[in-house]
């Protein structure tokens, strides 16, 4: 356990990902709002009366201070997210936007054999994939979940919807899978697995399974035991939504299932490891990864959310004797950190080779002005990688303001650049 582990934090996710460490949790599962356009409110007289959080987008809700990460790292995720304005709208385009600056982040303080499931629907999850293709490298896409279940109204134009997608990457090769930790029941069913249905000498009861032929012209064939069971598919039918009346139900808008996070965590983390919901809502995740003895980092921005957070993870079987709930934004322990001082500015001047990074005229050092990238007030810390040197004049426009501003006000990047920086800017 870390000092930011088991810890409940009150505040916009994009800030205390900025302050926590590189590479120092294990699991991210996320299940932000879908751009549903709905309001979510807790029924009155249930354990979440008071709370509700909002899913409609606009340009508002973007961060402008954290969006230089992605025009410099990511052009071309910056090229699609400007073409989803044209094919879905400026609330879509936000929406990607702002899911884009966190998990920009979450990559970052995931470990290299960690693993992120990204709860959504089909509204955005195909927005969301090319996303996490760029961010975590399309060969570290390991699974499209596809999460089924009953309850809930039906639409008479249409087959019911019902299933939401859980988007599954790893940091590297090197991620945790115990397959053996959430396998489930083989049914003996014919329509359960395939192949024939065999027993052994001994009695065990087995499927064997035909593969393709090789060269040689030999059929592979795959020997399956029931009572070993079977590693899930990327289809969940086995776990239903929750029902009002079941005893895990606080009546938090679109609380998840305990069982469903049970495997996630099971299958991605072992037990002392970190596991981290930026979202977390009532703490579906925190709680599930307590009874399976693995730490926790838990956001949610609403203060009800907090409310009903604390009573349950103090209610639930005595679980969370420890626990923190904080309001205020974590330092970073793994970088130096260092106000703004002669040997820092002189470093920056010899690695912008005495160029202002606003108008990038050339200046003696005595004319700079150290900046702040992303402003203290924001959640940007007194580290070098938040540093910048710029030109009295360029330090004086952008003031307290993202870099894109500033950007804007220059000349001097190429008009290709200067119209991307542009893109969904207020005036
Ligand atoms: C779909 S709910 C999560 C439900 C949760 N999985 C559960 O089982 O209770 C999404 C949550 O994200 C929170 N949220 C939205 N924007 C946020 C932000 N910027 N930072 C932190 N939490 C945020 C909302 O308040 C809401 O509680
Ligand atoms: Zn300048």
């Amino acid at each position: 356990m870390n000092k930011f582990t088991n810890t409940l934090y009150t505040n916009d996710n994009l800030f205390i990902l900025n302050g926590l460490n590189s590479q120092s949790v294990d699991l991210i599962y996320l299940d932000p709002p879908f751009n549903s356009k709905r309001t979510y409110s807790a029924p009155v007289g249930s354990k979440s009366a008071g709370a509700s959080f909002k899913d409609m987008w606009s340009w508002e809700d973007v961060n402008e201070f954290y969006l230089e990460t992605m025009f410099t790292d990511y052009p071309f995720l910056v090229n699609f997210i400007q073409s989803i304005e044209g094919i879905y709208g400026k609330a879509m385009m936000a929406y990607i936007t702002y899911m884009t600056q966190r998990i920009i982040q979450m990559h970052r303080v995931l470990k290299e054999t960690g693993s992120l499931y990204l709860h959504c629907d089909p509204t955005a999850s195909h927005y969301l994939k090319i996303v996490l293709d760029r961010i975590f490298g399309k060969n570290n896409f390991r699974n499209e979940i596809v999460w089924c279940y009953s309850h809930g109204g039906r639409s008479k134009k249409g087959f019911g919807k019902k299933h939401d997608i859980i988007l599954r990457y790893s940091k590297s090769n090197a991620f945790t899978f115990n397959g053996n930790d959430v396998k489930i029941e083989m049914k003996s069913g014919k329509k359960s697995f395939g192949g024939k249905m065999k027993i052994d000498n001994t009695g065990r009861k087995y499927r064997l399974v035909y593969g393709t032929k090789n060269s040689k012209g030999e059929t592979k064939y795959y020997k399956y035991y029931l009572d070993e069971g079977k590693i899930p598919e990327d289809y969940w039918t086995d776990i239903n939504s929750l029902q009002s009346g079941v005893a895990e139900r606080t009546g938090y808008p679109t609380q998840k299932p305990l069982a469903l996070l049970h495997r996630i965590i099971k299958a991605s983390s072992c037990e002392g490891d970190v596991v981290f919901d930026p979202f977390c809502g009532c703490a579906t995740a925190c709680v599930a990864a307590q009874q399976l003895q693995r730490h926790w980092i838990g956001i949610d921005i609403e203060k009800q959310a907090a409310d009903v957070l604390v009573e349950r993870l103090s209610d639930d079987a005595g679980l969370f004797k420890d626990f923190i709930h904080r309001t205020d934004i974590p330092k970073r322990d793994d970088v130096k950190e260092e106000l703004p001082n002669q040997n820092i500015k002189e470093k920056l001047y010899k690695e912008q080779q005495g160029h202002c990074n606003g108008c990038d005229n050339k200046y003696l050092i005595k004319d700079f002005h150290i900046d702040h990238i992303i402003p203290k007030s924001k959640g940007g810390g007194n580290y070098y990688e938040n540093y910048q040197l710029l030109c009295g004049h360029c330090n004086t426009t952008k003031g307290d303001r993202p870099m894109e501003y500033l950007m804007t006000k220059t000349n001097k990047r190429d008009e290709l650049l200067r119209s991307k920086l542009t893109f969904g800017i207020r005036n």
